[in-house]
């Protein structure tokens, strides 16, 4: 454990980076190929992200943000004095701020982040914003941490799940994530969590395929990616964008389409596409508010209140934790 200054500290469970080069032949010799969204952010791909979030098209961010700003109080009196707030995937930890604005009472703020200079450049601006805030900030990849550190007593523990950053998820592994979270707190506790809504699909359509073109870049930002990290040889022109609302299944996917007969050298490998032949670069799944909440029942949770904005575009969900479930 460091000691950054007075008011942060750091936890480091020195989270293990799974290899880029496997993860990304695995699963470009599949029969559909496809490379995992997480791959999606690199410095670059970060970047794009940031910028999509300010596009007119794209409605999640400025929705979410909306909703915590006009019911922050609300909120803030779910949490209460003396809890400990943990946010997985805590990144720039921007949206954190509008409810720590209204919680001058908590015990701590807990971020959980994979990359550790994320982590600290981002608590550091945060201690500065807020000098009286107990920070311990928590080097992890959330998706596999198991337990918490204890820190100190609190009331309650609220996890922060923002950004619909569960629609990456595939909905049994959404399941399972929330039984997982569910574990590490006890009945009492809670989550406030982000999940994008179920829509007229033109919407949906135009939020992932902006007129700018920078939800393409984003896309094929993974295949330069792979040419530096890999030493491959796409020609990124030679794939087109595609992003589709799949009705059936619920979700926005993203795929990078082959626009020739091609064969690609990926770490001294040989891939080949067909003209038309996919990468399937991106699921993001829809909720209904109904389907969301019958999804947390059964997995440690259940659903205490639901904040939307006047579009029914976002939905903040505060799920209460319930241990009455097969967890
Ligand atoms: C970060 C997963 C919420 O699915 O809307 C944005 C990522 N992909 N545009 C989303 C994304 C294309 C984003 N999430």
């Amino acid at each position: 454990m460091t000691q950054s200054n007075s008011t942060v500290k750091i936890y480091d469970f020195y989270p293990s980076f799974a290899s880029f080069k496997t993860e990304i032949l695995d699963g470009l010799r599949k029969p559909q190929k496809e490379i995992h969204a997480k791959f999606f952010y690199d410095k670059l791909g970060s970047e794009l992200f940031e910028e999509i979030t300010m596009l007119d098209e794209y409605y999640p961010t400025r929705t979410e943000i909306f909703i915590l700003e006009q019911y922050k109080k609300e909120i803030a009196s779910m949490v209460g004095i003396d809890s400990i707030l943990i946010e997985f995937g805590s990144g720039s930890s921007k949206k954190i701020r509008i409810l720590l604005d209204e919680l001058p009472d908590l015990t701590a703020y807990m971020p959980i982040d994979i990359s550790k200079e994320y982590l600290e450049e981002s608590t550091e601006i945060l201690a500065h914003h807020f000098p009286n805030l107990p920070i311990v900030a928590v080097c992890a990849d959330y998706t596999e941490l198991l337990h918490l550190p204890d820190i100190k007593h609190a009331a309650r523990q609220v996890a922060f799940f923002p950004g619909s950053t569960i629609g990456n998820f595939e909905p049994l592994a959404a399941q399972k994530f929330l039984r997982r979270v569910s574990r590490t707190l006890k009945k009492g506790d809670g989550m406030i969590i982000g999940v994008d809504l179920k829509k007229d699909p033109s919407v949906l359509h135009a939020a992932y395929n902006d007129a700018k073109g920078i939800t393409a870049e984003f896309n094929s930002n993974l295949l330069r990616r792979i040419n530096r990290e890999l030493n491959a040889d796409f020609i990124l022109d030679n794939f087109r964008h595609h992003a589709f609302y799949n009705k059936e299944f619920g979700r926005i996917e993203m795929h990078l389409i082959s626009l020739t007969d091609q064969t690609v050298r990926v770490a001294n490998e040989n891939i080949s596409f067909t003209k038309g032949e996919t990468i399937h670069t991106e699921n993001s799944y829809k909720y209904s508010i109904m389907e969301f909440q019958d999804m947390v029942r059964n997995n440690g949770f259940f659903p205490e209140k639901v904040w939307i904005d006047p579009n029914n575009l976002f939905g903040v969900f505060y799920l209460g934790v319930s241990h009455n479930s097969c967890v």
